[in-house]
């Protein structure tokens, strides 16, 4: 029978093991999941669909939900962020895993196909952006007759279609029993979770959601401090640039921009940011940074990075008025921040993987990093093991919280309850030596709260 795995070269799973058992070290969060739940093996029975960038620390998170007892089929969620040791060292470990860095978007959508093909049929999703989610449901609406891609507007609309067409071919029926099946899905990214909440206002969403990226320990450290160490990582390992006295641009001024900006003032640069949302804009104004319009920035910067999980942001028109060589790259989820399919018909010149110079008709060049997708896991290796733990402990309760109570769930987009969130904070202190203070039996009374909290109402923002 042939490896119910892809991957580029299984020959590279000791690299991919050495590294794993390293970040276990920087993982703290994760390895207390797995001694505290290890033996009651709450995830017994589940079938577990995993649809995530397929790096070395979710290699980590894949392990542990093994070990509290699921099957776990495992696909990236981005065509050029994995790490091939990594992947190869899972699918060593027993685990189907199909990813490659660099994979073709048809091999994409065909591996994610792949990874719900256990024999029993899966039932339940790990998602990063909602790819898994959406392949699912749109599948099922097609089965129902309703052709959901009638003009696919991109290329990948293209292909999702066609793979799509190809599953009902192959098994009639077959997403409808999936999603029927589907007991629920935590997802880990905010452009996936706009997503669910799009689908449940449409009344599109048939089962239980865990909205991963809202918990405080999630959020407010991996889209931001992650970004902070990824951001200009990726941009080193892609250009050698120095980055100290260079204008940069960041577009967006959320969770991501605010931790791409500081990485990028950290390396030195003088960065300005642009905004739609006033209070994001005057956040970004009061912690010194310009807030411009990429009309006004766009000559004489040179680096441009797109944070808002928003469409369109760097068009054509702003590329083409780029002084030559400037830097442009996206760290947010799609590669559609960026008019990335505008430049087709420019002349590209290939540097290395995920680095490319693209000639304006001005003559200047832009260098343009990971063909506009993520930039941090396209010209790097994403977020370190430490803040990837705090969001994949939250992944690891969200599932067993599904997989065990998904019952007493409406469909709907739900957060874990604060008192899991300040767990998994607490897990990860005594790796970085902080000690807590605590409260005084009168002081939590003086403010409301107990001595063992929550310490924060529902509304605090942090
Ligand atoms: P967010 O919602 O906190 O921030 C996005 C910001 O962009 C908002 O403040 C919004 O007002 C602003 N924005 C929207 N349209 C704009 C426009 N036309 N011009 C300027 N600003 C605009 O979202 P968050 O959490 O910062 O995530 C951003 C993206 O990054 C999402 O796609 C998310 O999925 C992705 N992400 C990527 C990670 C990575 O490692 N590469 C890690 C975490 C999230």
């Amino acid at each position: 029978m042939a490896a119910d795995y892809i991957v580029k070269d299984i020959a590279l799973a000791g690299f991919g093991r050495k590294e794993l058992t390293i970040a276990e070290t920087e993982m703290p969060g994760l390895m207390a999941c797995r001694e505290e739940f290890g033996a009651s093996q709450p995830l017994k029975g589940a079938r577990i669909v995993g649809s995530l960038h397929m790096t070395i620390q979710t290699g980590v998170l894949i392990e542990t939900l093994v070990a509290l007892g699921a099957d776990v089929r495992w696909a990236s969620c981005n065509i050029f962020s994995t790490q091939d040791h990594a992947a190869a060292a899972i699918a060593e470990s027993g685990v189907p895993v199909f990813a490659i860095k660099g994979q073709s978007l048809e091999e994409h959508w065909d591996y994610l196909d792949r990874s719900f093909q256990f024999g029993e049929g899966a039932n339940m999703i790990l998602d990063d952006g909602g790819d898994a989610t959406l392949y699912v449901l749109f599948g099922a609406r097609m089965e129902a007759g309703e052709d959901v891609i009638a003009v696919p507007q991109s290329e990948e609309e293209a292909v999702i279609k066609a793979q799509i067409l190809k599953r009902m071919a192959q098994s009639p029926g077959w997403f409808t029993r999936t999603r029927d099946a589907i007991k629920g899905v935590s997802e880990e990214t905010t452009t996936g979770v706009h997503r669910l909440y799009d689908l449940h206002k449409k009344g599109q969403l048939p089962f239980p959601a865990i909205n991963v990226n809202d918990s405080v320990t999630k959020s407010k450290f991996d889209n931001k401090y992650g970004c902070k160490e990824s951001l200009v990582d990726g941009i080193r390992r892609a250009t050698d640039t120095m980055m100290a006295g260079k204008v940069a641009v960041v577009c967006g001024y959320g969770d991501v921009g605010k931790g791409s900006a500081a990485s990028l003032q950290g390396a030195g640069a003088r960065v300005k940011v642009t905004e739609v949302d006033p209070i994001c804009a005057l956040q970004a104004a009061m912690d010194g940074f310009e807030v411009v319009t990429l009309e006004d920035a766009v000559e004489t910067a040179d680096i441009f990075i797109t944070t808002t999980g928003n469409r369109d942001i760097i068009r054509i028109e702003h590329m083409h008025r780029m002084k030559d060589m400037a830097i442009v790259g996206n760290i947010g989820h799609f590669d559609n921040e960026i008019q990335v399919a505008n430049l087709k018909n420019h002349k590209w010149t290939n540097i290395k993987d995920q680095v490319d110079m693209i000639e304006m008709p001005s003559g200047a060049r832009i260098i343009l990093l990971s063909q506009g997708r993520l930039l941090n896991l396209g010209n790097a290796t994403g977020h370190p093991s430490f803040v990837m733990s705090a969001s994949f402990t939250n992944q690891t309760l969200a599932q067993i919280e599904l997989w065990t109570k998904g019952e007493e769930y409406q469909p709907g987009v739900y957060i874990l309850p604060k008192a899991l969130d300040e767990k998994v904070a607490r897990l990860h202190l005594k790796k970085i030596g902080v000690k807590l203070t605590e409260l005084s039996p009168a002081q939590a009374e003086y403010i409301g709260v107990t001595v063992e909290g929550p310490f924060k109402p529902e509304h605090y923002r942090y």
